[in-house]
């Protein structure tokens, strides 16, 4: 599902292919005004995904063949008493309950405001739930605010005891992008 449309309202407003990083890909020009993910995504993802701690995503646009954003996912678990009541109702009572880590989105200055960075969430909520292995939910660990409110809106719900992380449950990310997006 390298080349996975985005479905329901979640269109980017340009041509984008979202694929996994390879050495196509030039990383060296990204900027998406957080120094930190620049550095990250420049001098660190490759050795993540070698080390096998996470997987990267880039959506390229196919005008220039610039990475317009990407996104990284790892595998992470968390304790049932961790996740809102609200979010658990007919869990099996498993003491950990395993969930997807978004360890990082971004996107180029260039391309925000623009639908892309909603299209990443989209996808890799539905690269996630489509995968072969089973997890309840995603969850990103939001850098400020202002990325907060960004993950709020589209339906991230904040984790007890953990400043700024949040989670989404696959079943109802999924039923909101069918439904046309948020
Ligand atoms: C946050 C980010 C991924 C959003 O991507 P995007 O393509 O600009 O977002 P979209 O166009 O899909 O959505 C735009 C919405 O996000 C909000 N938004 C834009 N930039 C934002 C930012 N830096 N932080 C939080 N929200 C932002 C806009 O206000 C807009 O709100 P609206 O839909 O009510 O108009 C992108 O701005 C970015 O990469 N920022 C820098 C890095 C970052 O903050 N990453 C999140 C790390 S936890």
């Amino acid at each position: 599902m390298t080349d996975l449309p985005v479905t329901g309202g979640t269109q980017p407003q340009q041509p984008y292919l979202i694929e996994p990083l390879g050495k196509q890909h030039d990383r060296a020009t990204f900027t998406c005004g957080s120094e930190p993910l620049d550095r990250y995504f420049k001098t660190q993802v490759t050795q993540d995904i070698r080390r096998r701690v996470a997987k990267c995503m880039v959506a390229v646009d196919l005008a220039t063949s610039a990475v317009a954003g990407f996104y990284t996912l790892s595998a992470m678990s968390l304790a049932l008493a961790e996740i809102p009541d609200t979010l658990t109702k007919g869990l099996p009572r498993y003491p950990i309950v395993p969930v997807v880590l978004m360890g990082r989105l971004a996107v180029a200055t260039k391309a925000q405001g623009h639908k892309l960075g909603t299209a990443l969430l989209a996808h890799a909520v539905e690269y996630v739930a489509t995968g072969n292995i089973g997890a309840f939910a995603v969850v990103i660990d939001a850098k400020d605010d202002a990325a907060q409110r960004f993950y709020e809106r589209h339906g991230f719900v904040a984790i007890m005891g953990h400043p700024r992380r949040l989670i989404l449950p696959l079943e109802s990310a999924l039923q909101a992008i069918k439904a046309g997006g948020r």
